[in-house]
């Protein structure tokens, strides 16, 4: 591999002007596992997630705290209907696909034949999370549900939003104590066709200037034009810099009056959507199980800390988190992009074809709780 890396992306995205918690404390199940308000659940100790087959998302995310009481820390909807209703469609939680992020002109090649995607970003300059009817516009089946583990299934199909061939996914969510596990697979079954997927957990709380971040194999990440699509230039992140959140974990808020974030996120942008590289291969050989590759702590709310480890092919992996300075969403996934810039290597992580191994992604979340903090938790007001 070209650099062997692991990629991770932090985002901050200044998209929702009010941050709409997420709340549902219906515990009841009804009939086929599914709770009166149309939400799946599953739970261990300390920890209680509910989804929907819409986008195959986590509406809510119950961490319990130092004191006994859970805190609901994804934004959300009441219910599993709202989604689909809501024009705002902000990307909450779910499963962008079959190409997350942004195709640059809605073009790419493969083996010389040239594709036109669907181009729903930008006034139509580009495609975004694969489309207009991207994989989180649409409901998902639930194929296996337990107590502590829920598993949803899509077909994409040939020619859908211009993509060549159909994908046959399945994203599994698993909880164990304080614990979230998440793993999608995905089986390119006709045709060679990019594919590119994240899963995502955005902790919401009015407060996230004030998380501390901290990224320690973020050397370096993928430079992006005044629409964020990606110029095709890597770049470091310097020691002090806006971006750096390697050399030292720093608040998400820390450089919020520096003039060099201003642009940071695409046209007079001031803030992170940043695709960060993990270069965890440069340390030697590693198992992505084991070390973070992101550590994500508030200390307001601050009774909990929110460790992260994903892997991509065992070998890669990124987090990504976005909303308007009220929330913070981290995004595993591959490079962005990747299929225009064949410079960078990341071809065999992002093509599929028939008779190819499946695209693999995984992430661990681990929560942890400080005690010496809990006290400020106790101010503050629970999502
Ligand atoms: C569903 O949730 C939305 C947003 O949370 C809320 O506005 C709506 O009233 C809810 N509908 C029902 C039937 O509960
Ligand atoms: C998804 O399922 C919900 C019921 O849970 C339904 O209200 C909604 O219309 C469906 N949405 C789509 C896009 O099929
Ligand atoms: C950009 O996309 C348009 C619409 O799909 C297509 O006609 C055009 O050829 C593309 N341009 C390039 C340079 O790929
Ligand atoms: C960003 O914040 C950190 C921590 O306060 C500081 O050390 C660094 O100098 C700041 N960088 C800029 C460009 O403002
Ligand atoms: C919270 O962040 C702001 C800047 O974003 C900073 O001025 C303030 O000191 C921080 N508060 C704490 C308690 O760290
Ligand atoms: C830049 O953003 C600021 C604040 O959001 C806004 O007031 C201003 O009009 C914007 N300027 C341009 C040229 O878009
Ligand atoms: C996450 O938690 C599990 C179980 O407590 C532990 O084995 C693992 O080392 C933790 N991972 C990280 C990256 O902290
Ligand atoms: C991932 O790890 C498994 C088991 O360790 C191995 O069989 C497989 O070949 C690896 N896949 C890649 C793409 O490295
Ligand atoms: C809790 O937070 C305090 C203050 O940031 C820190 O000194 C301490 O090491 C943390 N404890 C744990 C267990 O993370």
């Amino acid at each position: 591999m070209v650099m062997g890396v692991v990629l991770a992306a932090l985002a901050v995205l200044p998209l929702l002007a009010a941050a709409q918690s997420c709340y549902g404390g219906n515990t009841i199940a009804g009939s086929n596992n599914v709770m009166p308000n149309g939400k799946y659940q599953i739970a261990s100790e300390g920890i209680r997630a509910n989804f929907i087959p819409y986008g195959a998302s986590l509406s809510n995310l119950f961490i319990t705290d130092v004191h006994g009481v859970e805190r609901d820390i994804v934004l959300g909807f009441d219910n599993a209907t709202y989604y689909t209703e809501s024009k705002m469609h902000p990307h909450l939680c779910g499963v962008p696909g079959r190409y997350a992020n942004r195709i640059k002109n809605g073009t790419f090649t493969i083996d010389g034949e040239t594709f036109h995607t669907n181009l729903n970003d930008n006034g139509g300059l580009d495609t975004l999370h694969g489309g207009a009817d991207g994989w989180d516009y649409r409901n998902w089946t639930v194929v296996a549900h337990t107590t502590d583990s829920i598993t949803f299934n899509i077909v994409d199909p040939d020619g859908k939003e211009g993509f060549p061939g159909q994908v046959i996914a399945y994203v599994t969510y698993t909880v164990q104590p304080y614990q979230w596990h998440l793993k999608m697979t995905a089986l390119s079954t006709t045709k060679k066709t990019p594919i590119l997927l994240d899963g995502f957990q955005n902790p919401s709380t009015p407060l996230a200037l004030n998380y501390s971040l901290y990224l320690p194999y973020a050397g370096t990440r993928i430079a992006i034009d005044n629409i964020e699509i990606p110029t095709g230039d890597i770049l470091a992140n310097k020691q002090y810099s806006v971006n750096d959140f390697w050399s030292a974990p720093k608040q998400l808020g820390a450089n919020i009056t520096s003039p060099s974030l201003l642009g940071n996120c695409g046209y007079n942008c001031t803030g992170y959507d940043t695709c960060y590289i993990q270069n965890r291969d440069a340390y030697g050989p590693y198992n992505w199980r084991q070390a973070p590759v992101a550590t994500l702590a508030s200390p307001f709310s601050g009774t909990f800390a929110i460790k992260e480890t994903q892997g991509f092919f065992n070998d890669s992996s990124r987090p990504r988190v976005a909303e308007k300075y009220g929330c913070v969403v981290m995004e595993v996934e591959d490079w962005i992009d990747g299929i225009n810039n064949p410079e960078w290597g990341r071809d065999k992580k992002q093509i599929f074809g028939p008779g190819d191994d499946p695209y693999v992604l995984e992430a661990t979340y681990n929560f942890s709780l400080n005690h010496t903090l809990a006290a400020t938790f106790d101010h503050t007001a629970t999502s």
